[in-house]
């Protein structure tokens, strides 16, 4: 039972941090915004907008998309605090583990590994659209049964899962696994050579946003933002049981929070700059930089493609794939459209690599305190450097998702795992201010404990607001997370060992209601 509850010290944390098995130093203040950006302007902006405006929100979506923000800087705050105070791999992971114990910290990583794994095949399907409409655009068409996901899921409000889901004419998409199995090439040889490809990823999508905002500003109708709530100002529920606000006829909520909800996915990434704190040269000045930064950036960019795009378009017939470039068509700009499509499928790769890059050095994280097998996933590769076997491993796994699903689901559930972290983080803040009052903490969330409490809240909103299958597809992730860890990690933690007193590495772990001070 103690082990269950036991943390691990801070004291260890950064012993770890002197070993051999190291990732390299090589990331600094830009390269990590550069990273956040990359990670965080994506299929959300690019594909899910389109969709939320046309059914769940209207040109509110612009105030969904402040309240999304808002949400993530009260955890970026927390994350910030966290990853200077713990800067090695594992984010959420690792933090969980110092302040709320192993049992915790488990379910945190193994969440993390959800958001990061299922993010990546939503992108991998957003990717593949924008890719065909680049395709389209030089005559090329490829067959419909290679064009899309082989599911898609039906609602149906008599079944408990909200729906089911059927097969399509499509037989796999066949994009999206290509472009997944090129990522993971990529990423196996090396994060020098992904984040400078980042970088140049990062330059093409930011100028194709501002090149939206600024060309598009010209085509604004403001007659198209006056129903600007068609779907109401609400969209609340509980367990995703609507509680107030409209609803769909399959009984999903409609209304400003529900596109909250479903647009969050477009911020999510943010927190993927703190995976990388053992890879940054400064990281107690640098990752809070990178992370606080990227999300400001992206924030006041997302408003204005929102505005911009409500403003061209009338809600009601926004493309629901595409709906930014789409948009540029339907004003007779072809031109215009094939540019954005392209720099669109540039942008969306570059989401791709860091979700891609984060999954498995939180499992690298899992993998050194023996929660997963050591020799398998905390195998650095002698030349490379990187965690190349369970790179591949998750690159496999997201080839199948991106292959056979359909966007939505894999959207919905990326956002519900993701917003279950970082109540665990805010959570975590609290409890560590409490536990550890003195430990140094290069960079404080301001305003403790209002800033935590206000981003628990918030999250919490934003997941109550997504439909009921997702609270039970999170439920069975985390009791197959939890299978694994009463049948493998709880006999093979570092920790756990050192507890029973089969091995000592000199470093106590300490319990809760101990002083972590040490
Ligand atoms: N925020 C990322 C995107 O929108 C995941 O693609």
């Amino acid at each position: 039972m103690s082990q269950l509850f036991a943390r691990k010290s801070l004291k260890a944390l950064l012993a770890e941090m002197e070993g051999d098995n190291r990732l390299r130093r090589v990331l600094g203040p830009v390269t990590l915004t550069c990273l956040g950006i990359g990670a965080v302007i994506g299929a959300g902006i690019f594909v899910a907008t389109g969709e939320a405006a046309h059914n769940t929100a209207g040109p509110a979506l612009m105030i969904s998309y402040c309240l999304a923000g808002v949400t993530c800087i009260f955890a970026a705050l927390c994350y910030a605090e966290f990853a200077s105070m713990a800067p090695v791999a594992g984010s959420a992971y690792t933090y969980a583990y110092t302040t709320m114990g192993e049992l915790f910290a488990w379910i945190i990583g193994w969440d993390l590994v959800l958001e990061y794994a299922v993010g990546a095949a939503t992108v991998a399907n957003g990717w593949s659209s924008y890719f065909q409409k680049v395709l389209n655009g030089i005559g090329i068409y490829l067959p419909t049964s290679l064009r899309g996901a082989a599911l898609k899921f039906e609602e149906d409000s008599h079944s408990i899962m909200g729906g089911h889901f059927v097969t399509t004419e499509s037989f796999i998409n066949l994009p999206a696994v290509i472009i997944v199995a090129i990522v993971t090439a990529v990423l196996v040889k090396g994060i020098r050579e992904s984040a400078g490809f980042n970088a140049i990823m990062v330059g093409i999508k930011v100028a194709a946003v501002l090149f939206v905002i600024f060309v598009g500003a010209f085509f604004i109708n403001p007659e198209n933002w006056e129903n600007f709530a068609p779907y109401g100002w609400t969209g609340v529920s509980f367990f995703g049981i609507p509680v107030h606000g409209r609803v769909s006829e399959g009984g999903k909520p409609m209304g400003m929070i529900a596109g909250a909800a479903i647009i969050f996915f477009a911020y999510i990434g943010f927190d993927s700059v703190s995976t990388h704190a053992e890879e940054a040269k400064n990281p107690q000045r640098d990752v809070p930089i990178g992370i606080i930064l990227s999300l400001i950036i992206c924030t006041v960019l997302y408003v204005a493609v929102v505005g911009v795009l409500t403003g061209m378009v009338q809600y009601d017939q926004i493309d629901v794939n595409a709906g930014v470039s789409d948009a540029f068509a339907k004003k007779g700009l072809a031109w215009a459209e094939f540019i954005i499509a392209a720099a669109g499928v540039a942008g969306i790769t570059s989401v791709l690599l860091v979700l891609m890059l984060s999954a498995p050095r939180v499992f690298l994280a899992m993998a050194r305190d023996g929660l997963v097998p050591r020799e398998f996933f905390a195998d650095v590769h002698p030349t490379f450097r990187t965690p190349w076997k369970s790179t591949i491993l998750i690159g496999f796994f997201v080839c199948i998702m991106a292959g056979l699903l359909p966007i939505d689901s894999l959207l919905h559930l990326t956002n519900i795992g993701t917003l279950f972290a970082f109540v665990v983080v805010c959570g975590a803040v609290l409890m560590m201010r409490y536990l550890n009052p003195d430990m140094p903490r290069p960079f404080r969330c301001p305003l403790v404990p209002i800033v935590p409490i206000l981003g628990i809240l918030s999250c919490l909103l934003l997941m109550f607001a997504l439909p009921p299958a997702n609270w039970l597809r999170l439920i069975a992730w985390l009791l197959i997370g939890l299978v694994i860890y009463f049948f493998y990690g709880r006999h093979h933690s570092i920790l756990g060992k050192e507890l029973r007193g089969e091995i000592s590495t000199g470093l106590t772990p300490s319990n809760l209601g101990d002083s972590p001070r040490d």
